[in-house]
């Protein structure tokens, strides 16, 4: 019998820290918090979404009186950038969040369902995805998804006994 150990090397920084490159996407994550139609939760999430063109995608959640067919920020903004640019692989992701009237203290991470549709870029594209979590005291820096979804399920699963 063997332990496996997974290790994560998870960057902890407050946002004075970051590089111009990552404070202004956690800029743009901050700004779509006010575009977030969240009613029902009250918790605005805002993400974007740099592409390897450089350009920058933004978006935020999007709730639905039928709770479950509302999405969050992270899905919204990355099936958006698929959607408009279908061949460029994405580069990194900033999260923010604000409720309360204010943006939460420590950062918000993307949901179980948020990290698997985020693998699939990231696998598709063979280019990986950082992430970026904003907080007020606390900015948390992974280097890709996959790190946020050990053991994770992707296609070469589906491909392993064909
Ligand atoms: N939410 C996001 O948009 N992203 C997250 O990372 C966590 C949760 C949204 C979904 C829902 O609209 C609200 O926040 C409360 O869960």
């Amino acid at each position: 019998m063997n332990t496996i150990h997974i290790d994560t090397a998870v960057l902890q920084c407050s946002y004075e820290e970051l590089s111009a490159t990552d404070k202004q996407l956690v800029d743009e994550a901050k700004l779509q918090v006010k575009k977030a139609y969240a009613p029902y939760s009250g918790f605005h999430v805002g993400a974007a979404i740099r592409l390897k063109n450089g350009l920058i995608v933004t978006g935020s959640n999007q709730e639905n009186a039928a709770y479950p067919s509302g999405l969050c920020a992270e899905r919204t903004t990355m099936f958006y950038a698929n959607a408009q640019y279908p061949e460029t692989p994405l580069t990194a992701i900033a999260i923010a969040a604000f409720s309360n009237g204010d943006f939460t203290e420590e950062p918000v991470s993307p949901c179980g369902a948020c990290r698997q549709a985020l693998l699939e870029p990231e696998i598709r594209f063979q280019t990986d995805i950082k992430v970026i979590l904003y907080g007020k005291n606390n900015c948390y820096i992974l280097p890709n998804i996959k790190s946020l979804l050990p053991f994770c399920f992707g296609k070469e699963n589906l491909e392993a006994n064909k």
